[in-house]
């Protein structure tokens, strides 16, 4: 059985962002990834390192480059699924941890419930000894004047928030999936949710089913408007066709346009990943930068820096 490593930087407009920049964090990601592939590490083991590297980037809305709420502030959102076992990890709404994803696998080992939430999920990454968030970075802090700048109240951001981001140009959450040498698929997500968010506000990525999901034949990990991806189910409605026969290309396509029937445009994008080595990005918005590379060569395969 050969591996496989998909990720994804999040649909969006991606106005004004480095195109050179992102590149290089997909590549140094995917060869990051693709290592604990080659290294025997299981799909969970390769989805979470990648998601970590995604995090760690600081040019992604998620771990270190999270984007703020309403009141500045960073809360994050993260979930991991194993295919072969069924069992999924999520952590909702935290603040402490610089890498969520690592928390929300945490959750899934190492306790029987799926989704900790809030400060108690924190105080656990604090007992874990998991490495402290710093806090909104420059760069954030700078955005969200920019943004707070343009809004006339802080209710007017609120209720328009989606439309702000449209606006303002916007880019959303990180993800991975992987099969591993075994033949066994997993699932990871990781996002700061939606710029100027109400505090406390739950995005799709800690729902399993919603922005992640995987199965022993398929994998899939959703970016977006969270409060759409909530209602169509996206992931589950991807792995489920996957797991019907369709190939995880047509899932991926016939998952979007679904999405797009009930949502319209520029609310969604996925990765979706089968059991036979397939992956692909499909997106609704004007672009979803987003990449692949295999055990065999380690070649790395970019896509959907464009529009589509
Ligand atoms: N897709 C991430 C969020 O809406 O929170």
């Amino acid at each position: 059985m050969k591996g496989v490593l998909v990720i994804h930087c999040g649909a969006g407009t991606w106005r004004g962002v480095d195109e050179e920049t992102i590149k290089k964090v997909i590549v140094d990601t995917l060869r990051r990834g693709i290592d604990v592939l080659v290294g025997g590490g299981t799909a969970l083991d390769a989805v979470v390192e990648a998601t970590m590297s995604l995090e760690d980037s600081g040019v992604l809305n998620a771990g270190l480059g999270s984007v703020p709420d309403l009141r500045g502030n960073v809360w994050m959102d993260a979930g991991v699924m194993d295919g072969w076992s069924g069992r999924a990890g999520a952590a909702a709404a935290v603040t402490y941890p610089k890498n969520p994803v690592l928390l929300a696998r945490k959750i899934l080992e190492l306790t029987d419930h799926i989704m900790l939430a809030g400060s108690a999920a924190d105080e656990l990454a604090i007992k874990l000894g998991l490495p402290k968030h710093p806090g909104p970075s420059e760069r954030v802090k700078k955005r969200y004047e920019e943004v707070l700048k343009k809004a006339s109240s802080g209710d007017a951001v609120f209720k328009k928030s989606f439309e702000l981001a449209q606006k303002l140009g916007y880019f959303d959450t990180v993800g991975a999936v992987a099969l591993d040498n075994e033949g066994k698929l997993a699932a990871a997500v990781s996002t700061g949710g939606v710029i100027l968010k109400f505090p406390g506000r739950v995005g799709d990525s800690a729902i399993p089913g919603a922005g992640f999901y995987a199965n022993k034949y398929g994998a899939a990990v959703a970016t977006g408007i969270g409060e759409t991806i909530m209602m169509s189910m996206l992931s589950l409605r991807a792995v489920n066709l996957i797991s019907e026969g369709y190939l995880a290309d047509t899932a991926a396509r016939l998952a979007i346009q679904y999405h797009t029937s009930l949502y319209g445009k520029d609310t969604a994008g996925l990765i979706t990943l089968d059991y036979r080595g397939n992956a692909y990005g499909a997106y609704n918005t004007q672009a979803m930068p987003w990449g692949y590379a295999k055990t065999e060569t380690r070649e790395v395969v970019i896509s959907g820096l464009k529009k589509p």
